[in-house]
């Protein structure tokens, strides 16, 4: 099996250091195993996460209303348990996975990610989770299959701001086949090794790091394999402003605002803004699957 990062690294976990530190480079960082002295010559950034109180209160989840505040308010109306996922479209194993079966069956990591919102704010963000490559090899990808598509839950009951045509529901998003299957991709489970609270996308949903938030989709109920690029909810409420791909990018502006710096929240590190990276600091490893497309075309 290849070699796989885990959070409580041990002796043997590192006697590979050449392994461990591309490994390390691929994950962009990992703050709070003072382990940052090995990286020379790494382009490695010891990256300083914030707050579990900052993380599970500033949230967008407009199916529980449009404040920041709002999903931690109400999210815990939706229940959670049971939960599965369907699987279904272009695999192998269609059928609905059952959340307990998927965990058991997958390696749960710690994940420290920047994470940027299209609103040009960010945080960084220890998730815990599993590659969705792991999960599409369980269901078996067909030969022929192009795009990923995923869906969230949709009960007008637990979910209030869901009453308001404020989207299209369910909330929809959409990847490349080889976008979900990039090791960065990963299904969060949990946050600085708590479950996920409901107002983070509780029981699971996905997180893309070079992408702009929104792409990351909370509550999934459904991944469909398809052949044919799959609608998007925030594509569909204004195409003008919100492409399929939405790869975090400082040069290409969003019609209303510009997308070259970000607010990072809660820190006192940052007096204002900083600049944004390009693919959010995930250039080395994603570029690469936007060889030759136009990114001012295909934002
Ligand atoms: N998923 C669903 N189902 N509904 C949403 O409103 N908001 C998106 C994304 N996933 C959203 C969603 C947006 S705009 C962002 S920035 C992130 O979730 C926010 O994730 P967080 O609240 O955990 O930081």
């Amino acid at each position: 099996m290849a070699y796989r990062w885990k959070n409580n690294l041990t002796d043997r976990d590192v006697t590979d250091e050449a392994a461990w530190l591309n490994r390390r480079q691929i994950m962009g960082g990992m703050a709070g195993l003072g382990l940052a002295g090995m990286a020379s010559g790494a382009r490695a950034e010891a990256l300083e996460p914030n707050a579990y109180e900052d993380i599970t209160s500033y949230c967008n989840y407009y199916e529980f209303g449009t404040g920041k505040g709002d999903p931690s308010k109400y999210a815990h109306m939706l229940a959670t348990e049971p939960w599965s996922v369907k699987i279904d479209g272009m695999v192998d194993r269609p059928g609905d996975y059952a959340l307990e079966d998927i965990l058991a069956k997958m390696t749960i990591e710690e994940r420290i990610y920047r994470f940027r919102c299209v609103e040009a704010w960010s945080m960084v963000v220890p998730w815990n989770g599993f590659e969705l490559a792991d999960l599409l090899e369980m269901a078996g990808v067909q030969a022929g299959a192009k795009y990923v598509a995923f869906e969230t839950v949709l009960r007008k009951d637990e979910m209030p701001g869901t009453r308001y045509p404020v989207l299209d529901w369910p909330y929809v998003e959409g990847l490349r086949l080889d976008e979900a299957m990039h090791p960065l991709t990963i299904m969060a489970s949990g946050i600085y090794g708590k479950p996920l609270l409901g107002q983070n996308g509780a029981p699971l949903r996905l997180v893309v790091p070079w992408k702009y938030g929104f792409k990351s989709i909370k509550s999934v109920v459904r991944i469909t394999l398809t052949d044919t690029q799959p609608p998007t909810s925030w594509n569909k409420a204004n195409a003008r402003e919100y492409g399929f791909y939405s790869n975090v990018n400082p040069e290409v502006d969003h019609p209303r605002w510009s997308q070259a710096s970000e607010r990072v929240l809660g820190s006192s590190l940052f007096a204002g803004k900083v600049p944004t990276q390009m693919f959010n600091g995930y250039e080395d490893e994603v570029a690469g699957l936007y060889q030759g497309m136009d990114l001012r075309k295909f934002f």
